[in-house]
């Protein structure tokens, strides 16, 4: 399975930090931020990954990664997003890189202490959909909230005012090759973006959503100024995924 990293976007929610810089060329603790979600994807034993970018400094990515071997990738590609058309926008660019096979996606800036391999070779065995992960959070209007009844996730609710849950679905998604059709489908959202909730509600009402509940600390340390400094420190204290260059 290919990875795909999503590392546009303007940053505005880390401004000043990000009016020169590309958020995910942020340290977190004592790595650019982009150095983690690569180290999870390695982690999960994918080896072929494309990392989209756009936005401030894109020249800087391909200095600090290069072809990625140093990371312990096999081969590392780049596409540009133009604009700021939202998370499935950036995903779009994947298409042809994805060759209708399987992908992983994850979002630039989340950072997860654990491993998931297993949930990634299990999902490899399912003949078709999509697979999310939750976690349980404080605040869950920051982020995309899950609706579960049983074993099921029957609605994810984009930063909803009144959270209907405290799961909050973190930034890696697995996807089979209908996703390029799905995103084709969607309509930009209120704030004028693709959304990647969107996709998964896609999924989910074609009874093709599986779930699996994120072992280990998660943190998005791109959603402000304070998860940058958490997930600085959680890092530090743990050592998660973490280069060891
Ligand atoms: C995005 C997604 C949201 C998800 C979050 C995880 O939000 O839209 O559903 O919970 O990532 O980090 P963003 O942080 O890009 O606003």
């Amino acid at each position: 399975m290919k990875g795909v990293i999503l590392a546009g976007g303007m940053g505005t929610r880390l401004l000043p930090l990000t009016k020169v810089t590309n958020k995910h060329l942020l340290p977190v603790y004592d790595q650019p931020m982009i150095t983690y979600p690569i180290r999870t994807l390695v982690n999960a034993g994918i080896e072929e990954v494309l990392l989209v970018t756009g936005g401030n400094s894109v020249g800087e990515f391909l200095r600090l990664l290069g072809n990625g071997r140093e990371y312990g990738l096999g081969w590392l590609s780049y596409a540009y997003q133009d604009g700021a058309g939202g998370i499935a926008d950036a995903l779009k660019l994947a298409r042809e890189y994805a060759e209708g096979e399987k992908i992983i996606v994850i979002l630039g800036d989340n950072i997860i202490e654990g491993n998931i391999r297993a949930a990634t070779e299990a999902f490899l065995n399912e003949e078709r959909g999509a697979k999310i992960f939750v976690k349980e959070v404080e605040n869950p209007r920051e982020y995309g909230v899950a609706v579960c009844e049983g074993d099921q996730v029957v609605h994810i609710d984009e930063k909803p005012e009144h959270p209907r849950s405290n799961l909050a679905v973190i930034g890696i998604y697995m996807y089979d090759e209908h996703v390029f059709e799905i995103i084709e489908r969607l309509q930009p959202s209120a704030r004028g973006e693709l959304e990647i909730t969107d996709v998964n509600n896609a999924y989910i009402d074609r009874g093709e959503m599986s779930y699996e509940v994120l072992d280990g600390w998660w943190g998005d340390s791109g959603e402000c100024v304070d998860a940058l400094y958490r997930v600085s420190a959680l890092v530090a204290e743990t050592g998660a995924n973490k280069m060891e260059l």
